[in-house]
């Protein structure tokens, strides 16, 4: 069975629907949630549903990326995964993290890539006049949110969208999207989702 482990740093939403995902259907096994906050809201909710979890401060680490993920790498090496999901997860990862799993890294970003690479989406695609936005899981590699799509879904921009309201609307695609694309990752086909 595929062994999978996810990143995230707070709220964990995508990370439920990744967990349910696979323990409702059975096509990969959750062998760990890790957190760089120990505070992530996300850590008890992947608890409650018997997933194995860790924390990893990032804080004490100050600049020292290599050192955090060091720290990091303990728990997770310790799970075995076979798969990588970042979810919400808001560090950057040096190349030697990224080597490591190099192939068998996904994330997801709240944009329709190429476009708004980084932070503040919603804001930049509102401010560019945007009739649609969305967002896109992707396989992960040393440059930040630019590895293979694997998977995009969309959403109108409506008048009157702040950040925050878009943010919602997207959010609701992420949690049918990261699913979908993990589902056809672990089975091999890494050909590109678009959803409707
Ligand atoms: C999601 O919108 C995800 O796309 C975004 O953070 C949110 C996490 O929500 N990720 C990034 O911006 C990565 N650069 P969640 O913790 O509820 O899944």
């Amino acid at each position: 069975m595929t062994r999978v482990a996810i990143l995230i740093s707070g709220g964990g939403s995508n990370m439920l629907r990744l967990v349910e995902a696979m323990q409702a259907e059975g096509f990969a096994t959750p062998v760990l949630v890790a957190a760089n906050d120990p505070t992530a809201r996300g850590l008890g909710l992947a608890s409650a549903l018997g997933v194995p979890v860790a924390s990893v401060d990032h804080r004490p680490f100050g600049k020292d990326r290599a050192a955090f993920e060091a720290a990091l790498l303990e728990p997770l090496l310790a799970a075995r995964p076979d798969i990588l999901c970042l979810a919400g997860f808001m560090r950057v990862l040096t190349p030697g993290f990224v080597r490591r799993f190099e192939g068998r890294m996904l994330n997801i970003h709240p944009s329709l890539l190429p476009k708004y690479p980084g932070l503040h989406t919603h804001q930049r695609a509102i401010d560019a006049g945007d009739a649609e936005a969305g967002c896109t899981v992707h396989e992960v590699t040393a440059e930040l949110d630019a590895g293979p799509i694997l998977g995009q879904a969309r959403v109108p921009v409506l008048p009157g969208d702040t950040a925050d309201t878009l943010a919602a609307r997207v959010l609701m695609q992420e949690h049918r999207l990261y699913p979908a694309v993990l589902r056809r990752f672990v089975a091999g086909d890494r050909a590109p989702v678009f959803l409707p």
